[in-house]
């Protein structure tokens, strides 16, 4: 069957992801998520694994490759190599790591390529140990650059463009709860990258199949004028 989200990643650039992150704003969310297990990953003993690690961007800002890169697509797992001291080429849904392997976990804006998150979360939860940490970052239902460019869209993507689903704070603290994760901390971290607008609606245009006229509208009532607002949610939780 064809798996839109597979293929996505697996075509995509590694600069192209390494952009996404330093270009597009992202990168406070992922200095947040690695400050968030800081004192957990400064133990020598310490194992964690960063499921669905694109290029390893995380390990660049917990200053540390020692964690262990899960990663499907072979082409970014490449580029995780030369930050990670370790990374498996794995489907996130069916890991072959033991139970209760790691200490802590990390699922960085993974879940929001997927309608139905829960096998996600329960099979990395397996995997890490109880009263271990569990790090999420997702998009914000409120991240313009997602909602129009992502997209959960006012209208519909494109082929080879990627539908986001997009849940707030409360939701993916529950979806964490019924998957054994007690929630401990929830932040909204902003941040923002500069554009012109009459640029960005004609990639609003692209990727959501719509007139440009349509495009211009969406951009201008959104107050996007040379601006991008970002914001990135940041949860962390203890495996019960
Ligand atoms: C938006 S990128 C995030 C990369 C990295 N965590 C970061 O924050 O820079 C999502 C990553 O998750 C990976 N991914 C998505 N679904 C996956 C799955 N089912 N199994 C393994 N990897 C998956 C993609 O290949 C991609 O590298």
């Amino acid at each position: 069957m064809p798996d839109p989200v597979r293929e996505f990643w697996a075509h995509l650039s590694p600069d192209r992801l390494d952009r996404a992150v330093t270009g597009l704003g992202r990168k406070p969310a992922l200095v947040r998520a690695a400050a968030l297990a800081a004192p957990l990953l400064a133990r020598d003993t310490a194992t964690a694994a960063d499921f669905g690690c694109g290029t390893g961007q995380l390990s660049l800002h917990a200053g540390t490759p020692r964690i262990l890169g899960v990663e499907r697509a072979a082409v970014l797992a490449v580029r995780a190599a030369t930050r990670m001291d370790h990374v498996a080429i794995a489907e996130l849904r069916q890991l072959s790591f033991p139970a209760e392997a790691f200490d802590v976990g990390f699922l960085l804006f993974v879940l929001d390529d997927y309608p139905d998150k829960g096998p996600i979360v329960s099979e990395a939860l397996r995997t890490l140990k109880p009263g271990s940490t569990l790090v999420l970052a997702a998009y914000s239902p409120r991240d313009q650059h997602m909602g129009y460019l992502g997209s959960n869209a006012p209208v519909r993507p494109q082929p080879g463009t990627l539908r986001v689903w997009l849940e707030d704070i409360p939701g993916l603290r529950r979806l964490l709860r019924q998957h054994g994760c007690c929630v401990t901390h929830g932040e909204r971290i902003s941040s923002g990258y500069r554009v012109n607008a009459n640029e960005f609606a004609e990639r609003v245009a692209r990727r959501q199949g719509v007139c440009l006229g349509v495009a211009r509208d969406l951009v201008r009532d959104a107050g996007i004028t040379d601006w991008v607002r970002r914001e990135f949610l940041v949860l962390s939780g203890v495996k019960r």
